[in-house]
């Protein structure tokens, strides 16, 4: 089957409209019409090589949305018809122990990514959301539930599941201040599950002209990183802070927010970070840890549980042709909702 679909021709090149092929659906393969894809800011890491060296072409996206169209003779919980997500993953090696125990984004064995990771099935290079048409395996496709919007739904598949899972793990709740940094598509969405999970939440910004969303997504106030003054007055205060700062950074600034048995939990920077002084966790109790994605089966429950409680991503809907300019005002810090492209009119079928 073919795809039309926007690539990186290279690491260097805006993206540009390409054609490729699908393979047929294995038995227990889905195949999905994408009608919304989410863009997230690891889109850009890949496809600029940021993350190590990848194959050319490279088709990004892993926030998508779409309506199953065929499925293999083995799958057993999908049809024609369905309303579907895939988010960051296709594939793990399933036997593993943390396969087993249903965190497929653990693998010791490699998690198979969306894109430019090696498709096990036929050794291709695997193409992602930012195209017309994709095939998985049924284990990584998600439900969506009838009151969730397609192109709201979209961003839920990575920034969702990745703000959920550690506010999941390290129990946030009533009576704890949690510290969004960073407010853009993960952070919005962190503000919003935290705040529904019943904590206090505050934004830790570059930029101050953030305030009125930061608010609006349910956050206390803002703290501006590089006031002095600001950190000072929240400084040992915070339970639980979640950094979405997109480069290596130094953490310094922001251990010191933190509480007694405080933890600092990495998600943005997917780099090697400088260096900090160790009297920054021993004093306090303090924790330094990381988080990504989630597994398939918490990625269903983020997804059940948004739709519960209406916790939605706030999107500007876009077509492909635009994504060039939507990837810009993502590195310029513009953004602090989502961009979802609309593929069905970025492509209109004749
Ligand atoms: N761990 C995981 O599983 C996982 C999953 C998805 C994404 N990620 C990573 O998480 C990071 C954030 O993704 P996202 O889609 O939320 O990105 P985004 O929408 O671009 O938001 C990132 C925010 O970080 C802040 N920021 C601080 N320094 C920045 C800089 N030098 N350049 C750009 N932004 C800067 C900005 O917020 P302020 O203006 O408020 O400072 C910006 O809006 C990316 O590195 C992405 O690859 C990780
Ligand atoms: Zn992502
Ligand atoms: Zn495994």
């Amino acid at each position: 089957m073919k795809a039309k679909s926007f690539a990186a021709p290279s690491s260097k090149k805006p993206l540009e409209y390409y054609e490729f092929e699908r393979r047929e659906p294995k038995s227990t393969d889905v195949e999905i019409d994408i009608h919304y894809c989410g863009v997230c800011h690891s889109d850009i890491h890949t496809a600029k090589g940021e993350w190590g060296e990848v194959a050319y072409p490279c088709v990004p996206g892993h926030e998508i949305v779409g309506i199953v169209t065929r499925v293999g003779k083995s799958v057993k919980h999908f049809k024609p018809g369905d309303r579907v997500g895939v988010g960051c993953m296709v594939g793990s090696c399933g036997t593993c122990e943390a396969c087993k125990k249903g965190y497929e984004n653990s693998c010791f064995n490699e998690t198979v990514w969306t894109y430019s990771s090696k498709d096990p099935v036929d050794g291709t290079d695997t193409k992602g959301g930012y195209s017309t048409l994709i095939v998985v395996p049924e284990h990584f496709v998600l439900h969506l539930p009838k009151s969730l919007d397609m192109a709201q739904a979209a961003p839920l598949l990575c920034a969702g599941i990745t703000t959920y899972s550690p506010l999941r793990h390290w129990k946030i709740g009533k009576n704890m201040k949690v510290g969004i940094i960073g407010l853009g598509g993960l952070g919005h969405m962190g503000v919003k599950y935290a705040k529904k999970m019943g904590a206090e939440v505050w934004v830790i910004t570059s930029s101050k002209a953030k305030e009125k969303a930061a608010k609006a997504y349910g956050a206390k106030g803002i703290i501006v990183s590089t006031s002095k003054e600001d950190l000072a007055r929240a400084a040992h205060t915070f339970d639980f802070l979640l950094d979405t700062i997109p480069s290596g950074h130094d953490v310094t600034p922001y251990l010191s927010l933190l509480n007694v048995h405080g933890t600092l939990c990495l998600v943005g920077p997917i780099e090697p970070m400088p260096g900090f002084h160790s009297g920054m966790v021993i004093n306090g109790q303090k924790s330094i840890a990381g988080s990504g994605i989630g597994g398939i089966k918490e990625t269903q429950e983020m997804l059940d549980y948004s739709a519960k409680y209406n916790i939605l991503p706030e999107i500007e809907v876009i077509q492909i042709q635009d994504i060039n300019k939507a990837w810009d005002a993502l590195i310029g810090k513009k953004m602090s909702k989502r961009y979802v492209i609309d593929m069905k009119k970025s492509f209109p079928q004749k």
